[in-house]
């Protein structure tokens, strides 16, 4: 099939990328020049697992083109996948829809030809007849226009995997839908066949079957840290308990990762969106809980910080801190809403100097935070450190042998963000350690 992808941010580039492996002729498009052309080059603009090797790949082969311009891709398919970015609104809850919206503005004058757009991005409950009304109203093919939606649940660092072998296909479509669903089971064939559960649905329902999961897994993660805050007064290992808990079938082990908390462009923004639609729908009751889901979330970096202040006596004027961790979880380079570097920030601006490590993300938290200092190596990142802190889940870092550290650092002080370092080797090579939720 023909298809284009309209946004190629982190959710459309690797969907251009899959479709392109399953064999159809896409087209992804992007406003961004700048990420068109590294696209087009057959590169990733960021960290991804595997997909430089897709996207040279289909590139060279001719499968997989990039444009900047709507009245290319409007030609090129019937078939438009929309998968723009819906920011949280500055200052707000909300989603921030402009973009959305203002792609299907730059799209619907140019459809003159019959078209199912498919859209991907993630929005409130209710967004869908809107996108219709808009099609409606500006494109020439208006009542051959059919909208459908098809949520995207893939994880950063598993994403490839996450969309060529999903948990579950979901696709929403309005009660006078007639052709839409053939056309995204055509696109979706190999993926059907193999046994992915599809489910077929209304609008409203597939819009939520994404807020819905996120508010989930938050509530998941939140909870094993609410325990984390109690082992923290009773002296029990949190780790030990979430593998305990995770045993029970019922229960189920992941998302049970007890630590810094999550952060990211998806967890934190969903679930401020899903709260900000169900007040704005009557339903605020239904989700009150998911603000204290929030607050358990932001209490462990502020835990962070107060023991950071403990462990070197009270102030942190003047000492010297390293972190190592930057994106907001391991095999990205992705720093949206870092819990790291959210520590490390509120550490510099309480008077403590900040030398900040990673292996993937530190051009990108150098534009956002540029008071830190960064080092590419996390050895000589602990020089004449006051303090170190784990909050990464970048394997490497939890391998590294801290006797290679003792001689360096100014006190051999450790907060372990992450629960993955091996305390007894700490203690043994002469360091003091503190972890989260351990005793
Ligand atoms: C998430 C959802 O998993 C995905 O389905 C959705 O499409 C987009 O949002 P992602 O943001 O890539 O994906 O990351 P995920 O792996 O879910 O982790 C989110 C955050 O939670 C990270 O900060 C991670 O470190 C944290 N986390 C995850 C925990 O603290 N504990 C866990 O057990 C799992």
């Amino acid at each position: 099939m023909k298809l284009t992808v309209i946004g190629c941010g982190y959710l459309g580039a690797t969907h251009a990328a899959c479709m392109a492996e399953l064999g159809h002729e896409v087209l992804g498009m992007d406003s961004d020049m700048d990420k068109v052309a590294v696209l087009g080059s057959g590169k990733a603009p960021f960290h991804e697992r595997g997909l430089d090797e897709m996207l040279a790949r289909h590139t060279s082969s001719g499968r997989l083109k990039f444009t900047a311009s709507y009245a290319e891709t409007a030609a090129f398919a019937d078939l438009h996948f929309i998968s723009v970015g819906t920011p949280q609104q500055p200052g707000e809850h909300a989603y921030d829809l402009s973009h959305l919206f203002a792609a299907v503005r730059q799209l619907a004058p140019r459809l003159t030809a019959p078209a199912v757009i498919a859209v991907k991005s993630t929005v409130p409950v209710g967004t869908a007849p809107r996108i219709r009304d808009v099609l409606h109203e500006h494109a020439p093919a208006a009542d051959r226009l059919e909208v459908a939606w098809n949520p995207e649940f893939l994880r950063e660092s598993s994403a490839i995997e996450d969309t060529l072998r999903p948990d579950r296909l979901v696709l929403g479509f309005d009660s006078e839908h007639s052709w839409a669903e053939a056309v995204l089971r055509q696109c979706f064939e190999k993926i059907i066949e193999a046994g992915t559960p599809t489910l077929i649905t209304d609008w409203a329902t597939a819009e939520l079957a994404k807020a819905s999961a996120n508010a989930f897994l938050a509530t998941k993660i939140s909870f094993i840290n609410a325990i984390a805050e109690i082992c923290e007064a009773s002296g029990a290992d949190v780790t030990q308990l979430a593998g305990i808990l995770g045993h029970d079938d019922r229960i189920g082990g992941h998302g049970m990762r007890p630590g810094l908390g999550f952060g990211g462009g998806c967890l934190p923004k969903d679930l401020h969106g899903f709260m900000a639609r169900a007040g704005e729908l009557g339903a605020g009751q239904a989700v009150s809980m998911l603000r204290e889901v929030d607050a358990i979330n932001h209490r462990r970096r502020q835990r962070t910080v107060d023991l950071a202040r403990q462990q070197l006596d009270g102030t942190l004027l003047g000492k010297r801190i390293t972190v190592w961790g930057a994106a907001f979880k391991p095999h990205t380079d992705d720093i949206r809403d870092s819990p790291a570097l959210a520590v490390a920030q509120k550490l510099h601006d309480l008077g403590a100097t900040l030398t900040v490590s990673d292996p993937q993300a530190l051009d990108n938290a150098r534009k956002t935070h540029p008071d830190l200092d960064y080092a590419d190596d996390p050895i000589a990142a602990v020089q004449d450190a006051d303090l170190l802190l784990h909050l990464t889940e970048w394997p490497q870092y939890s391998h590294i042998d801290p006797h290679r550290l003792t001689t360096r650092a100014a006190h051999t002080h450790l907060i372990d963000g992450r629960g993955t370092l091996n305390a007894q080797t700490w203690r043994e090579a002469g360091w003091t350690i503190q972890a989260l939720g351990r005793p």
